[in-house]
């Protein structure tokens, strides 16, 4: 777990791991995840997407200031999702019924909410806030569109994107590489078209084909195997 440290000038926020962070904001409001596996999920999605992010910002050359905050926000963005892990991931997985899908929603405030009353700096908040508004003005919760959404949401945006399409789900088998990628062409509306641009670019270079070999290996639960939370 991580000290007890003032949050906002903190070097050694930027520097720690998604589960250390993930942790720690569990157990200071003291939520307890009822499904342990959400836990480990959320933490492999949640360094997927940090890489990503980390990718692309020095894909296009990001200010370090904004990169820190949008990397601390895209390892935490779902972190809403397990204050409502019983009540939505605890049963069927299979599908979600219409109700389950606006609760599913509201994770993005809850996580937003959480990060704040944990003391995080509120670029962070906002980040997390906003992490699916779509560019069109198509998402939520605010129904935000351009630039009126916080530059690392649209960041965080993409890459979760990716992330989410090529990973299993449990109502369907993750998509290859390739396919994701047109299937987000498909719906260029909901990114930022620079931001988009750059991830393009950098999805045809050696380092991401590197890096996705890596990622290969993420997986938390053999890693951190006992964990106290909540
Ligand atoms: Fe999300
Ligand atoms: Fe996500």
């Amino acid at each position: 777990m991580l000290k007890n440290y003032d949050i906002l000038s903190s070097k050694e926020l930027w520097m720690s791991s998604v589960h250390d962070q993930l942790e720690d904001v569990l157990n200071k409001l003291q939520i307890h995840v009822a499904v342990e596996e959400d836990f480990y999920d959320s933490i492999d999605h949640g360094e997927l997407v940090r890489m990503l992010v980390a990718l692309l910002c020095d894909q296009l050359g990001i200010e370090e200031s904004v990169r820190n905050e949008a990397l601390v926000a895209a390892g935490l963005h779902d972190i809403g999702k397990l204050k409502i892990s019983e009540n939505i991931y605890g049963r069927d997985k299979s599908a979600l019924h219409v109700e389950e899908v606006r609760y599913m929603r509201m994770h993005a405030r809850l996580g937003a909410e959480m990060l704040r009353e944990c003391g995080y700096p509120e670029g962070v908040v906002s980040a997390v806030y906003h992490h699916h508004e779509n560019y069109d003005g198509t998402g939520y919760p605010d129904n935000l569109s351009g630039e009126q959404i916080p530059y690392s949401s649209r960041l965080i945006h993409v890459c979760d994107s990716f992330a989410a399409l090529i990973s299993d789900r449990p109502y369907r088998k993750a998509f290859d590489m390739d396919t994701a990628m047109e299937m987000m062409i498909e719906d260029i509306k909901m990114y930022d078209v620079g931001i988009f641009m750059g991830f393009m670019k950098l999805y045809n270079s050696d380092r991401f084909t590197t890096a996705m070999d890596l990622s290969k290996l993420i997986n938390s639960k053999h890693r951190y195997g006992e964990t106290k939370i909540g």
